[in-house]
């Protein structure tokens, strides 16, 4: 049988990159026989950007309400808090154990707090070639959890022993490195414990911001205009959708390289409607930038509205959510703590 995991950032309302790369394909997993799926909002993983506990907790149960509203059923799918159970942590502390220090280096996301980092300090740009690692200064101000926080997403996938790992491109290192650590695992404790995980990414891996077609849609830019959010209005949909750059070439195609802005709304419009983005394209051909819009905006605020809604419907219902996440994290905690036994034998931890 197959054995998905996934996870999620509690860091607001969830955007359309978060939405079409992943959630929507968490929710169609649910139709398969014979597979059990576990989805965790990750708290601990929240914890490496500081924020308001207040706040952490909120946008944890906000997100909980985001995933039931986009149709995660908590009966047949495991909808879990990461820090409810326990051994998360614990398997994070063992694999970290075994994780040299030049895996977590490489990780891109990693790289690129540290040039971030690096920017924002005093000697910035003297040398292209800088030497950005672990040990460099511009390390010294960014967090530990940053850097090690691969190895508590590879905790979370092999802690259930997942066969599939739904996520967007810009996760698929961490996967990498969870499908290592597997094989690293079974060497250093001689057993056949894990096996690597398998990716799994939908044509929209990659859904780009709505300002700029070659970054990355995301949470923490902050140009708002950026981003379509799950909270957003009929009217905010259609104004952003409206003022997202194009280009000059008459007529409809879809051509991500020589036409980002243009291909990136028919990704969205096609993944919304559950077509191809390239036979909409060819049904939109002579349509002008203004009428494509008109009809990604409509496919998105069609597919928004009604989640919209039941968010807000489930968001005035806390008690509901509450009891809802506490059963399932009984559930999760069962499979998770019978795992870390068996872990613990290996290792020559603790078990019971
Ligand atoms: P997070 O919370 O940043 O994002 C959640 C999921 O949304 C995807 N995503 C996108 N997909 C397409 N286009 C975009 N613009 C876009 N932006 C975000 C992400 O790839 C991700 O799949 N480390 C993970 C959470 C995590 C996890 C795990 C995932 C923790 N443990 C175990 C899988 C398995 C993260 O920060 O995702």
């Amino acid at each position: 049988t197959k054995r998905v995991f996934s996870g999620i950032q509690p860091t607001g309302v969830p955007q359309l990159g978060n939405y079409l790369g992943t959630i929507k394909n968490w929710v169609s997993l649910q139709q398969e026989k014979d597979t059990e799926l576990f989805y965790s909002i990750v708290d601990l993983h929240a914890l490496t950007v500081p924020r308001d506990p207040k706040q952490l907790r909120r946008e944890t149960t906000e997100m909980a309400a985001a995933l039931i509203a986009c149709g995660i059923d908590p009966k047949r799918s495991v909808l879990f808090r990461q820090s409810a159970v326990a051994a998360h942590s614990q398997l994070h502390w063992v694999l970290g154990s075994i994780t040299p220090v030049g895996w977590l280096n490489r990780m891109t996301q990693w790289k690129s707090k540290l040039h971030q980092q690096n920017a924002e300090s005093e000697d910035a740009g003297s040398d292209e070639e800088l030497q950005l690692n672990v040990h460099s200064s511009a390390a010294q101000g960014l967090l530990t959890g940053l850097f090690t926080y691969p190895v508590l997403m590879a905790a979370d996938i092999l802690l259930y022993r997942a066969t599939h790992v739904p996520v967007g491109e810009d996760q698929v290192q961490h996967l990498e490195l969870a499908r290592d650590l597997a094989v690293h695992f079974n060497k250093t404790f001689k057993t056949k414990r894990f096996s690597p995980p398998t990716g799994m990414l939908t044509a929209t891996k990659r859904v780009m911001s709505l300002k700029d077609p070659l970054r990355k849609m995301s949470k923490s830019d902050p140009n708002e205009q950026s981003r379509i959010t799950l909270s957003d209005t009929d009217d905010q949909i259609v104004k952003k959708i409206k003022k997202a750059p194009t280009d000059a070439i008459t007529g409809i195609s879809f051509d991500p390289k020589a036409r980002p802005g243009v291909s990136n709304l028919l990704s969205i419009y096609a993944a919304m409607k559950d077509v191809d983005a390239q036979v909409a394209a060819v049904e939109m051909r002579e349509m002008s930038n203004a009428q494509m819009k008109e009809m990604v905006a409509q496919a998105v605020v069609e597919g928004v509205a009604p989640i919209r809604q039941r968010m807000r419907e489930l968001m005035d219902d806390p008690a509901y959510l509450d009891n809802v996440l506490r059963d399932n994290e009984d559930r999760a905690r069962e499979t998770a703590e019978k795992s870390w036994q068996e872990i613990a034998q290996r290792v020559g931890l603790v078990c019971r």
